[in-house]
């Protein structure tokens, strides 16, 4: 142990108590003794590239084309998706995939149901299987030597030393990856490897997983390595919970994704490139991402944001549809200690008017923090406390840590124990940690068998009432005196049969973890759609449900990270997240709290959250200017829920976030790539929240049209930037000229709001209605508004005509023009 890590230890027992902390150094101990006696040592290493091109092998979609020592597999599939691997790599096995690829070998089918969840199938739109090649794509010889697949959306060109180049159809390059390179162990064993990307000179990156800097994400190294900063985290700290080696970058030539499927800790090295003014020096943007390991592979997918996240959607699958309840306001406490407590809140909610759909119940309400207990003493009656909440209409949402209490004589360890369920170090040892309940052993849910074991045990969360689950220190995190704060790397893994070690599972436990919940809860309650939150995961994990910001710390730099972490999920395919409002540490000020609870008003997951220590987060406990002002947003949250409702449908249906940059629409608007303090709800709205304290105007950049603001009813033109009011009463939310928005009339009926189209234009909008709670698939309905004279009528777009919508209809903005 060097001097910082004594004083770390030292720190580290300070703070979690006497007892807890000794085992947190015992813990670190055993971490390093596990991985010095468990890993290959790190002998001579030779290093390796391709080489110049030998010969090639047609094949569906591509082939392979053989170079000196690797060789290339690409393949284009039929929705314009490019999978391209080295060394032999093929799709398959991945954990982002949500199904079963296919051989790129004519002879091969796709399964019809390999549809990854248990019981009946619900007809998914986006089947989340690798699509099939396009038949048309062939490889022929280009130039210099090369070789090129030419397909309907896209061109892949693949050079003499293995430069892969992925290009428009009018010949635009989005992306070079450069020749790889892998240093091999001597000895055998994986290789690491290095791949350089180029991109335009105009190019911006988003995605990465989630990352506070973002959305646009500035120069600089990113790892890949899903990790708890292990205190509340400010902009900067990085890597956090969630990673994804998934790279959004959107250009003038064109939006594309990239996806590097390997799950091995890594680092990614992001510069932006720089024009030269027409001079013809512009300098290439770049991306460099070094791996520890895996398969060297990608999947690009090009074309329109909208069009790539689809394509991104059918590969890895649609995200979980939340039920109703989960789009309303959720409110989380870390120690309400006790029944009372709870009751206690919701009165208050209640009392004051304030709409209120689920209650969470952290770590307190289990019995000495073990998973999948009771504290019988402050909970005596959980199941009839949670029947009162939902006579109130509010659900109950219990935290599920991954790791079991390592204490014989308890029934989840006695169960795992005896399904042989919990990972081992080489030797062969089960693993102990050290998390809340103290020392504890983890699931190994890359194995099919714990899976199921584990998704079984949610029935006892069920049978107390529980209607939702929040998965948390999934990282998986084991607190540690000194050295990284999770599993030895030498433990043993399951990979579904194949072997292996953390290095390799630590990335995608917590999706694995997600994947017992998800299909446990759809075995044991088949007629509900299960709702399933997660702090860490990886590419796919929105097949199972979505995630939160998790401990963010109170200020205003978190309240603008928070924004950050849900945009530049949602670009990777996790639409489904939001922040702890009023952020999870210390005591924020009113105004800090108000405009938190504002943005969050807006954000798919829309929940006050904070740790035992912190001060209040009940929006009465702020005085009654802040009551007021909250009770609005919470009121026009509920107002907007048909809408929300909308938005996650047509999520799952076509992998777009609810959440979305300003540029989704218009991504050849290049001021658009720089603005991050403010966001599109769906097609229809634009929120601007406030982020700085003090401020009651600001400006809000408009893209192209016509938008209203929705307060004051007062136009403004696009594309362009406006500075408006901003009082503490509202943040600016701007409406689309045209639009046709589903919302909550006071009777609870569905209603139309419809903002007028500028004239001489037509507009419309898309309606999901609520088909409850189960797999039914509401029909989509769409809705044209258009002048007629000095009218703005709406219809509903139909094959016999149309007609009149069967709601409500309101249109404001006629007095404009
Ligand atoms: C972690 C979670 C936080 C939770 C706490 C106690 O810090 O991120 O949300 O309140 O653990 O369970």
């Amino acid at each position: 142990m060097n001097g910082r890590d004594l004083v770390r230890s030292v720190k580290a027992v300070a703070s979690v108590g006497a007892a807890q902390g000794v085992r947190t150094v015992r813990a670190a101990w055993r971490r390093r003794r596990a991985d010095a006696t468990g890993l290959p040592a790190r002998g001579a290493e030779r290093a390796r590239v391709p080489g110049p091109v030998e010969d090639v092998e047609p094949g569906p979609g591509g082939g392979v084309v053989r170079f000196s020592r690797s060789e290339l597999r690409i393949l284009v599939a039929v929705n314009g998706a490019v999978f391209w691997g080295w060394d032999g790599a093929g799709p398959e096995p991945s954990y982002a995939l949500a199904g079963r690829c296919p051989e790129p070998d004519p002879r091969a089918v796709l399964e019809p149901d390999n549809w990854d969840g248990a019981g009946p199938e619900p007809s998914y739109a986006l089947a989340g299987r690798c699509p099939e090649p396009d038949p048309r794509a062939v490889l022929e010889p280009d130039k210099d030597g090369g070789w090129r697949v030419v397909a309907e959306r896209v061109t892949v060109v693949v050079s003499r030393h293995g430069a892969v180049e992925v290009r428009t159809p009018g010949g635009v390059t989005l992306r070079r990856d450069l020749p790889p390179r892998w240093w091999e162990p001597v000895g055998g064993g994986p290789a690491r490897w290095m791949q350089r990307s180029e991109v335009g000179a105009d190019a911006r990156f988003f995605g990465l997983g989630g990352r506070t800097s973002g959305p646009r994400l500035p120069d600089g190294t990113y790892r890949l390595w899903n990790s708890d900063p292990g205190r509340a985290f400010t902009p900067g700290d990085d890597p956090l919970y969630i990673t994804m080696p998934v790279q959004l970058v959107v250009s003038d030539g064109g939006t594309h994704l990239a996806f590097h499927d390997s799950s091995w800790d890594g680092t990614v090295t992001l510069h932006e490139g720089e024009e030269g003014a027409g001079s013809g020096h512009d300098r290439a943007g770049t991306s460099e991402l070094r791996m520890d390991g895996g398969p060297l592979r990608c999947w690009v997918m090009v074309g329109t944001p909208a069009r790539v996240l689809l394509a991104w959607a059918s590969l890895t699958g649609a995200p979980a549809l939340p039920p109703a309840w989960a789009l309303g306001h959720h409110h989380a406490r870390w120690g309400f200690g006790g029944e009372q407590e709870v009751r206690r809140i919701v009165a208050g909610y209640l009392e004051h008017r304030l709409p209120l759909d689920a209650v969470h119940l952290d770590i307190d309400h289990l019995d000495a923090h073990q998973v999948f207990t009771v504290d019988q003493d402050r909970f005596p009656k959980l199941p009839v406390l949670a029947e009162e909440l939902r006579r109130e209409g509010i659900r109950l949402v219990s935290i599920v840590g991954p790791g079991v209490k390592a204490l014989p004589g308890r029934a989840v360890y006695d169960s795992g124990a005896a399904e042989d369920a919990f990972v081992r170090d080489a030797s062969g040892v089960v693993v102990e940690g050290v998390v809340w309940p103290g020392e504890v052993v983890f699931p190994d849910f890359t194995h099919a068998r714990v899976r199921a074991w584990w998704g079984a045990l949610y029935e006892e969360r069920l049978t107390q009432g529980f209607s939702g689950f929040w998965h948390d220190m999934n990282e998986p995190t084991s607190f540690t005196a000194f050295g990284e704060s999770t599993l030895p790397r030498s433990t043993r893994h399951s990979l579904e049969g194949r072997g292996g070690d953390h290095r390799e599972a630590h990335n995608v436990y917590a999706l694995c973890m997600a994947r017992a919940g998800f299909e446990g809860l759809r075995k044991l309650a088949p007629e509900e759609r299960p709702f399933l939150f997660s702090r860490s995961g990886w590419a796919g994990m929105q097949r199972y449900g979505g995630t939160w910001s998790g401990d963010v710390a109170t200020g205003w730099p978190g309240l603008r990270a928070s924004l950050a972490l849900v945009m530049g999920l949602g670009l990777c395919g996790v639409p489904y997240s939001g922040p702890d409002i009023g952020g999870f540490d210390g005591d924020p000020s009113p105004e800090l709290y108000l405009r938190w609870f504002q943005l969050g008003a807006y954000l798919p997951l829309f929940r006050t959250h904070a740790s035992l220590r912190a001060g209040r987060r009940e929006p009465w406990e702020f005085g009654g200017d802040v009551l007021e002002h909250a009770r609005v947003a919470l009121v026009e949250r509920r107002r907007l829920l048909p809408y929300f409702l909308t938005l996650a449908h047509l999520a799952r249906r076509t992998g777009a976030p609810y959440v979305r940059p300003l540029w989704w629409a218009a991504p050849e608007e290049r001021v658009l790539r720089d603005c991050e303090d403010a966001f599109l709800l769906g097609d229809s709205l634009l929120v601007a929240p406030v982020l700085e304290p003090g401020a009651v105007r600001r400006a809000v950049r408009l893209p192209r049209g016509r938008w209203y603001d929705v307060a004051t009813g007062q136009a403004y033109e696009g594309p362009g930037q406006v500075l408006v009011d901003a009082p503490l009463s509202r943040i600016p939310v701007f409406a689309r000229a045209g639009a046709v928005l589903p919302v909550r009339g006071e009777d609870g009926g569905l209603e139309l709001d419809v903002w007028a189209p500028a004239r001489g234009r037509t507009g419309g909008g898309l309606v999901v209605p609520d088909g409850g709670d189960g797999w039914d698939e509401p029909e989509i309905e769409r809705y044209t508004a258009r002048w007629r004279g000095s009218r703005v009528v709406v219809e509903r777009a139909g094959e016999d005509g149309g007609g009149a919508p069967p709601y409500p209809v309101r249109v404001r903005g006629t007095e404009e023009t």
